[in-house]
């Protein structure tokens, strides 16, 4: 069949709402997809994106059974679980942003380096985003693409070896700009500048970059001045201000970071809109999200990145452990192999109650636990859940969306081991990519 008959099929599928259009698209090439987009009318694009998303919830959502079912096997644990065909329908969803907008996307390893996947991540992605010049090694190693480096400020022994690794360099301050410049400029490596956009959306102050006293970004004020002594060294603006949100928080931080600095996108190549952008939430307004870009686009004639890592691997993983034994004082605790202190920090930092399959909140099963981890922290509390059997030692808890900020953050506090990293690779097959053990703990001592 020709390009033409291929595309007249998927127009037709498409017409009549078709349920196996995903798989048709995914399926196409780069040039094909270009193409059948720009036939599609408005409602026809909206159709697609809405059965995009909808085939991938379905996905995820059978995904649990088999999670359970390997957790009921022989399985050492603790141990993340990741599956790499969930990983790639999260891909897909941000290559169709890509699709309908020619936005890069960049991988935010700060969330989630577990390089055993990123074959297949880089097929999808342009490349990722770094914190350091570890990061940026290992993407630039390991991920290949773009590799493009923030840090609130850079070591001078690290500098050479950062420039080596990344393409862009992004400053938190022009004094940092100033600095690095000729260097960088030698070097041929473009230069970013980290803007506050002057308005912050993030929930939490913790995880809020626009809170006052932030020392993430240049402020308005600063900006101005440092911007018209160093105009011409400046390739492109970022800025960062989302976690877990959606498009309608973009749009607002937006229109602030907009009428601040605006003025200053003539001329320039790109704009980085950084990341927390969950894009491949169930209830994500994906349309809101391309409309945003496609506007901006339309505006300032620059590219434009994204830089999400909690949406790359959104669900995709979980962290299974098993109970050791039940204790009780006013109620009965499971305590299981696996750690919030040391395993999955962000329970305590952020805080939040991860999902356990086939749990419920505390006394809508009739067996309630508060399940708590081995360490010598008395706060190292997951949470209180209720199951329709009672725990035993040797039972099997399953805790949902593990891949991301768990692996990356987690530490060997009271010597704990760390959980081994399996994938279920998109043969099937379970593979055991990492294990640890004494030395990893004592190498760190
Ligand atoms: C500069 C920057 N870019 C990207 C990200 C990735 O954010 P998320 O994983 O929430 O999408 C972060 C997270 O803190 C960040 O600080």
């Amino acid at each position: 069949m020709d390009l033409q008959d291929i595309l007249k099929g998927l127009t037709g599928k498409i017409s009549e709402r078709k349920a196996d259009i995903p798989e048709a698209y995914h399926s196409l090439s780069h040039q094909e997809r270009k193409t059948l987009l720009e036939r599609l009318d408005k409602k026809s694009l909206r159709f697609l994106t809405s059965i995009i998303k909808l085939n991938k919830k379905k996905r995820f959502r059978e995904s649990h059974r088999g999670f359970l079912e390997i957790s009921q096997k022989n399985i050492k644990t603790p141990v993340y679980l990741i599956d790499e065909n969930l990983i790639e329908e999260n891909m897909r969803v941000l290559r169709y942003v890509k699709d309908r907008t020619g936005c890069k996307i960049l991988h935010a390893l700060k969330a989630y380096a577990t390089y055993a996947t990123f074959p297949v991540m880089s097929l999808y992605l342009d490349g990722t985003c770094a914190s350091g010049l570890n990061e940026a090694r290992l993407g630039r190693e390991r991920f290949g693409k773009e590799v493009h480096t923030f840090a609130a400020a850079y070591r001078e022994n690290e500098f050479v070896k950062i420039l080596r690794y990344s393409d862009v360099i992004i400053f938190n301050s022009f004094s940092q700009l100033e600095k690095y410049y000729p260097m960088t400029k030698k070097k041929g490596r473009e230069i970013g500048i980290r803007v506050n956009p002057g308005y912050g959306v993030a929930d939490t102050q913790m995880y809020n970059p626009c809170a006052p006293c932030s020392r993430l970004g240049v402020i308005h004020e600063i900006f101005q001045e440092g911007f018209q002594s160093n105009m011409g060294k400046i390739d492109g603006l970022h800025f960062h201000a989302l976690c877990q949100q959606n498009a309608h928080a973009l749009e607002r931080v937006l229109k602030s970071f907009e009428k601040l600095y605006g003025r200053y996108i003539k001329g320039l190549k790109w704009v980085n809109f950084g990341g927390g952008h969950h894009i491949t939430r169930d209830d994500y307004d994906i349309e809101l999200l391309i409309r945003l870009i496609n506007e901006f686009k339309d505006r300032y004639n620059v590219q434009v990145y994204l830089e999400p890592g909690e949406a790359s691997v959104l669900n995709a993983g979980v962290l299974i452990a098993s109970v050791l034994d039940i204790v009780r004082n006013v109620m009965d605790i499971a305590i299981i192999d696996a750690s919030a202190e040391t395993h999955m920090p962000d329970v305590l930092l952020m805080p939040y109650r991860p999902y356990i399959l086939s749990s419920a909140g505390s006394e809508e099963k009739r067996y309630t636990y508060r399940v708590a981890g081995p360490s010598c922290l008395a706060g190292d509390v997951i949470g209180d859940y209720s199951f329709d059997r009672p725990l035993k030692p040797g039972d099997r808890v399953v805790f949902t969306d593990m891949a991301l900020y768990s692996i990356v953050k987690n530490t060997t506090f009271n010597g704990i081991n760390l959980p081994d990293i399996a994938v279920i690779r998109k043969t099937g097959e379970l593979e055991v990519v990492k294990s640890f053990g004494y030395r990893d703990y004592v190498s760190r001592q």
